[in-house]
């Protein structure tokens, strides 16, 4: 009966997977509805860090995990993630998914390297084909999980059609050879086709039966807010909804599944501004510059990106850091409707001597207090006005009422700006570091 929408409130890597995780304990069914393996989420378990990008971090758990068809799916990417697992998982995948092909990967690395969006530079996507397969299911013509495990030989002639598009797109626009077979790619996809048909199942059908049998179910959300292609900084963009909303297109619910049964949203929110790719953060402490380049950067920003590890989960990449942007956080609760926050490496923090929090920008001499979330130039001229908060040090706390007075003073500034509760702190990258306010239940 109960549902927890996991969405992240900022530019991801907000720490969503360790949440998911933990709420996942006492969760029957976790499921993906958006993006694809351009997400990594992160979980460590005695040490050991587990990262998903495929498969839902339910899977760690042996929780009932679904991939809905608001999602892209790699196989091959699926296939590593259910080798490594250690244990058979109990996986439906909705026969509706859009499969990404290797070609998506190369036209997405082409297209970057011969910036072609609307602001005249790259976007600094993950290279993982995210956009490309989001646009061939748009045009009609991709393939989807169900084209995957059908029909052998339909599926060698499906992809014979979109490898020789994709060739001539390849050669013609990008000066680009394909620099694949596309007998190896069929045979490898029959291969995988047979090896996850055992998977499919009718997501949409399988979550409502789920609520109506009082399953606790968990939607888990990749990337955040700001990356939403509709709603984020567009073009610097995923292609994807991380959105809320996209629950219901992602999965296949009707709206009155709201009503029926008892659904909440956590808001992942974390202590600082990070942001992987190029486009304007208004609090960023690096100058602005992407790629990184740290002689540019404030000192916050290189002891925040060190002591958090902020480098990507899929790309290796430093990224960019800055301080918590509560206009921004406003903006992502308008579009969300956040129940709660959990509020996540705040630990990061310690040590530094004062911490600061946007609450308004400047730009020429008037105030804003509204996100303009679609004008990226006039974002890139803001100057962020502050609120100073005092530091902490290292702590150690395994209740809310444990924690420095000025975290939860940090905490109370976020609930006071944006009227949302923090209901949950985690403290450190360990499953077990979180506190929770009193009386505060999973499900
Ligand atoms: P794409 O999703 O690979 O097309 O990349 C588009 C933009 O979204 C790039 O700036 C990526 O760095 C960013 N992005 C995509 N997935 C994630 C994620 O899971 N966390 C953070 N940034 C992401």
């Amino acid at each position: 009966m109960p549902a927890v929408v996991i969405v992240g409130s900022q530019y991801g890597d907000e720490g969503k997977g360790k949440i998911v995780d933990w709420i996942s304990e006492e969760g029957d069914v976790v499921v993906r509805y958006q993006g694809g393996n351009n997400a990594g989420h992160t979980v460590v378990v005695e040490g050991k860090e587990y990262k998903f990008h495929s498969l839902p971090v339910g899977a760690l758990r042996g929780k009932r995990c679904l991939i809905g068809c608001g999602v892209v799916l790699d196989p091959r990417q699926l296939a590593k993630e259910l080798s490594s697992l250690g244990h058979e998982a109990d996986l439906g995948i909705d026969p509706r998914t859009p499969i990404i092909m290797p070609y998506h990967n190369i036209i997405d690395i082409a297209r970057e390297s011969k910036t072609k969006n609307v602001t005249g530079a790259a976007i600094g996507t993950t290279a993982k084909g995210i956009g490309p397969c989001y646009e061939d299911e748009k045009s009609r013509v991709g393939l989807r999980f169900f084209d995957l495990i059908s029909d052998p030989a339909r599926l060698e002639k499906l992809i014979d059609v979109q490898f020789k598009e994709k060739e001539t797109i390849l050669k013609n626009v990008y000066g680009k050879e394909i620099g694949l077979a596309v007998s190896e790619i069929v045979k490898e996809y029959k291969e995988l086709g047979e090896m996850l048909k055992k998977y499919m199942g009718n997501v949409s059908v399988e979550v409502q039966l789920a609520l109506s049998a009082n399953a606790n179910v968990i939607f888990e959300g990749a990337q955040g807010t700001m990356l939403d292609i509709k709603y984020g900084n567009y073009p610097k963009v995923t292609s994807s909804h991380p959105l809320t909303g996209s629950i219901f297109t992602g999965v296949g619910l009707p709206l009155n599944i709201v009503k029926k049964h008892r659904f909440r949203t956590i808001g992942i929110v974390k202590a600082y501004t990070t942001k992987v790719g190029s486009g304007p953060v208004v609090t960023c402490l690096d100058n602005q510059k992407w790629p990184v380049e740290e002689a540019f950067s404030e000192p916050e920003a290189i002891y925040i990106r060190k002591k958090g590890k902020e480098v990507g989960a899929t790309t290796g990449r430093p990224r960019r850091v800055g301080w918590l942007d509560l206009v921004l956080l406003k903006y992502s609760t308008c579009l969300n409707g956040f129940d709660e926050f959990a509020l996540t490496k705040i630990d990061t923090l310690a040590g530094l001597e004062r911490i600061k929090v946007a609450v308004a920008y400047e730009h020429s001499g008037k105030k804003i207090t509204e996100y303009p979330a679609w004008d990226l130039r006039f974002l890139s001229e803001c100057k962020p006005i502050y609120k100073e908060l005092p530091g902490f040090g290292e702590f150690n706390a395994d209740k809310y009422s444990k924690l420095p007075k000025e975290v939860k003073a940090y905490a109370r500034a976020i609930e006071v700006y944006t009227g949302v509760p923090v209901s949950m702190i985690s403290t450190g990258p360990e499953r077990s570091a979180i506190v929770l306010k009193k009386g505060y239940k999973k499900f």
